[in-house]
C-alpha cells in the first residue's frame, strides 16, 4: 500500500537550507535482535577503531561532481552534513529483557571476541519494556512488555520513553528505526486509508493497528523520523504518510534489500537491458536465526513474500513487453534451518530465453550473512533520515529506495527497483542537497557532434 493522500507534488525545488548536524542524535531501535545488535556493536567497534564500516555508503561512498573532465569527486560525508558516529546514542525496546551484550551473543552474528571488545558499551544498552502483542508475531514469547490497556496509553508510554532518553542524553534530535520482527501481513482496513480513520481506530484500540504503527505514530508525532526495516505495513499507509507530513517528519521503508533480492534487482535489469526473455525465477533460502523462525509463521511469511515478489514485475514491466515477461513463474521460499544461524544461503534458478526463443539458465548460490549485510544499511538510513529531517524534507523519502525491497513512493508513481537507478537517484539527491547539478550521464557535452 504505497500511497499518501497529502504528498505535495511539484517540480524540482531549490536546494533547502540544511540545519547543521550539531549535538547528539538519539537512535531509537525498536527490536534488539540480530540486526539491532549488529548495528550497535558495529558502530561502537568503528568508534573504538577496531572495526571498519564496510558496506556503508554514508561512511565510505563518494560522489562525482560536475563534468567528468573536472575530476571532482568528494566523499559523501564531505558533501552533506551527516551526524558522526560519535554523536549516536542508542536506545532500544524489546520483549526480551537481555541487554545488547547478551542479545548480540544470542544472535550469533558476530564472534564472541568482537562482542567482548565492545562489551562494556553493549551492557549499558538494556531494552525498555516493549509495546508488544504476540498475535502479530506468534513466534516471539518475551515478557519484557508494557501492561497498558489502550492504544492511546501505549503511544504515550513510547513518547515518555523517547523524551526521558533524550533528556538524559541531552539529545539534539532523534530517529527511530524498526528493527523488530516481521509482523503478520494485515488485510486492508479502512483505518489505514485516512488519518481521521486511523485516529478513530486508535481511540477504540482497534486490532487493525499493529505495534509497529503505534511506535511510528509515537515518533512521528514528536517530529522524529521513522525508518521501517521490515516488510510489515507500519508507516506504508495514507494515514501515517499524512501524519508524517503534518508533523514534518521523514519516513522511509520498507524491508531492507540485503541478500537475494539485492542480487535479483541487479540481475533482472541486466536481462531486461538485453531484452532477453524470462520464463521463471525460483528463489529459495535456508536461514536459522530468529527472523527465520518468525518467518515460519505463514502470516509473517506472507508479508515477506509480498515484498520479495514485487520487485520482478516492477523491473520487467510485463505490460510493455508481454512476449518477454508476460508469463513469469516467480516463486520465493524461506526455510527455517537452525544450524545455519544468521548465515543465510540462497539459491536462484533463473530460466531465460534468447534469440529465436532458445532457452538458457542462470544459477546463483549466495552464501551471505544476513545481518552483516543489513547493519550498514540501517546505519546509512538513520543518518540519511536525520539529514532529510534537518533539510526539512518531510514525508516519504523516495531517494532512499536504494535500501528497500518495497520502496515507498508517491501515489501514482511506480516504485523504482533497479539497484543502480536507485543509487543514481540517491546520489543525485545528495548533489541536489549540496547545491550541485544532478548528473544525467547524457555525455553529449564531451563531443563536437552538432557544430
Ligand atoms: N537481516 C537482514 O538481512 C534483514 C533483511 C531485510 C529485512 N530484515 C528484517 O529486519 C527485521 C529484524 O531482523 P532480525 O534478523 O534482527 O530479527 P530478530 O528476530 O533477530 O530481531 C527482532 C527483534 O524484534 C523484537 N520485537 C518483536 N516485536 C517487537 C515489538 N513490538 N517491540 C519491540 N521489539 C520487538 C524481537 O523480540 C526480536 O528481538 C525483521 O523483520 C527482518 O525480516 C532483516
Amino acid at each position: 500500500m504505497s500511497s499518501g493522500e497529502h504528498v505535495p507534488q511539484g517540480s524540482r525545488p531549490s536546494p533547502p537550507q540544511i540545519a547543521p548536524a550539531d549535538g547528539q542524535l538519539a537512535v531509537f531501535c525498536v527490536g534488539l535482535g540480530a540486526v539491532g545488535t549488529t548495528l550497535i556493536a558495529g558502530v561502537e567497534s568503528i568508534r573504538g577503531g577496531s572495526g571498519r564500516p564496510i558496506g556503508s555508503l554514508s561512511q565510505l561512498g563518494t560522489v562525482r561532481l560536475g563534468r567528468r573532465d573536472e575530476q571532482r569527486v568528494t566523499r559523501i560525508g564531505d558533501l552533506v552534513p551527516l551526524a558522526s558516529l560519535h554523536q549516536l546514542d542508542f536506545c532500544a525496546w524489546d520483549p526480551f529483557p537481555d541487554d545488547a551484550f547478551v542479545a548480540a551473543s544470542r544472535a550469533g552474528v558476530l564472534d564472541q571476541p568482537s562482542i567482548e571488545r565492545v562489551g562494556a558499551y553493549l551492557r549499558t544498552i538494556r531494552p525498555l519494556p516493549a509495546v508488544f502483542d504476540p498475535s502479530y508475531v506468534t513466534q516471539v514469547h518475551g515478557d519484557n512488555t508494557r501492561p497498558e490497556d489502550t492504544h492511546r496509553q501505549r503511544v504515550e508510554v513510547i513518547r515518555a520513553d523517547i523524551m526521558t532518553f533524550m533528556e538524559a542524553k541531552g539529545s539534539a534530535r532523534g530517529v527511530m528505526v524498526w528493527c523488530g520482527s516481521t509482523e503478520a501481513l494485515l488485510p486492508d482496513h479502512e483505518a489505514y486509508h485516512s488519518l481521521e480513520a486511523f485516529e478513530a481506530a486508535l481511540d477504540r484500540s482497534d486490532r487493525a493497528i499493529a505495534p509497529s504503527m503505534l511506535y511510528a505514530y509515537a515518533a512521528l508525532g514528536l517530529g522524529i523520523p521513522y525508518v521501517n526495516c521490515s516488510p510489515n505495513l507500519s508507516i506504508d499507509t495514507p494515514a501515517l504518510t499524512r501524519y508524517a507530513a503534518e508533523h514534518s517528519a521523514a519516513i522511509a521503508g520498507k524491508d531492507l534489500k540485503t541478500g537475494q533480492t539485492m542480487v535479483k534487482t541487479v540481475l533482472a535489469p541486466m536481462i531486461k537491458a538485453r531484452l532477453l526473455g524470462l520464463s521463471g525465477w525460483y528463489s529459495t533460502n535456508i536461514l536459522g536465526n530468529r527472523d527465520g523462525e518468525v518467518l515460519q509463521d505463514p502470516d509473517s511469511f506472507r508479508a515477506k513474500e509480498q515484498s520479495k515478489l514485487g520487485v520482478l514485475e516492477g523491473i520487467m514491466q510485463p505490460e510493455l513487453y508481454p512476449e518477454l515477461y508476460g508469463d513469469i513463474e516467480h516463486q520465493v521460499s524461506i526455510n527455517y534451518y537452525p544450524p545455519r544461524g544468521d548465515n543465510k544461503e540462497g539459491w536462484d534458478n533463473i530460466d531465460i530465453f534468447g534469440w529465436l526463443g532458445y532457452p538458457m539458465q542462470l544459477k546463483v548460490n549466495f552464501l551471505c550473512r544476513d545481518s552483516i549485510l543489513a547493519a550498514p544499511l540501517v546505519l546509512d538510513l538513520l543518518l540519511f533520515a536525520d539529514l532529510a529531517q534537518r533539510a526539512g524534507m518531510r514525508g516519504i523519502q523516495e531517494w532512499l529506495s536504494f535500501y528497500f525491497k518495497s520502496p515507498q513512493c508517491a501515489p501514482g508513481v511506480y516504485p523504482e527497483h533497479d539497484l543502480f537507478i536507485q543509487l543514481t537517484k540517491l546520489k543525485n539527491t545528495l548533489r541536489f542537497l549540496a547545491g550541485e547539478e544532478p548528473i544525467t550521464h547524457l555525455g553529449l557535452e564531451y563531443y563536437d557532434y552538432f557544430s
